[in-house]
């Protein structure tokens, strides 16, 4: 436990509030679309509780104990059925083909092997299974990537670990998914620097 994640978990429902209202639609496209068995790996302090439908069986994966009492409140709070793991994407504690789903939104910006994390996902999903993924991730164009590997230091200090310049999506589409659906697009939040994301959906192959 460090002091910088301490003062993450205690921040960081404060700082998402101010982006909430431009992207609480991709939540709703992500585990607003869960079912069955659901992981959520990176589950942080729970915003995406309160979209998942009141059918599924959550597991919450977090590497963040400051995390948890704020989820655990979260939870008392909804109908939802929430088990919280302490663990990391890098090195997920279940085994094989365990989950119908996997929802991952703003974490692989932040984990330090996101290869590693994207196949521990094939692996605990069941073929079929789908993976609902929303990022902010490098951005396209020239003068957009050196502007992001500029302020890729400093943004990592104050953020505990985000990184601005990973080709989320290149890396999901590698991964050997029977399809992935996926759609980039630009957050503009009323200043002049912008965040590129993506959102979308990874099928497991059925007979693998
Ligand atoms: C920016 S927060 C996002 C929280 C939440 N998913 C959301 O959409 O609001 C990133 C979360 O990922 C967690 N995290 C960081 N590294 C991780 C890793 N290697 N495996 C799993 N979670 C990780 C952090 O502790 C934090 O809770």
């Amino acid at each position: 436990m460090t002091i910088s994640q301490k003062l993450f978990a205690d921040c960081y429902d404060l700082l998402n509030q101010l982006v909430e209202w431009r992207i609480f639609s991709y939540r709703q496209n992500t585990a607003g679309q869960a079912a069955g068995l659901v992981l959520e790996i990176g589950f942080g302090t729970g915003s995406n509780l309160k979209y998942y439908p009141d059918s599924v069986e959550i597991t919450a994966l977090e590497p963040n104990p400051y995390m948890f009492k704020k989820i655990l409140d979260r939870a008392s709070k909804s109908n939802k059925d929430v088990t919280v793991i302490q663990g990391y994407g890098e090195n997920i504690p279940f085994k094989d083909e365990a989950f119908d789903t996997v929802v991952v939104t703003l974490v692989l910006c932040m984990v330090s092997d996101v290869e590693k994390v994207v196949s521990e996902i094939t692996r605990v999903l069941k073929p079929g299974g789908k993976f609902y993924f929303y990022e902010h991730v490098s951005s396209k164009s020239y003068v957009g990537m050196r502007f992001q590997s500029f302020l890729n230091p400093l943004w990592s200090f104050i953020t505990t670990g985000c990184n601005l310049t990973r080709d989320i999506e290149r890396i999901i589409k590698g991964a050997g998914f029977d399809e992935v659906k996926s759609r980039k697009f630009t957050i503009r939040f009323g200043t002049p620097i912008s965040l590129p994301n993506v959102v979308g959906v990874a099928t497991k192959i059925k007979n693998m």
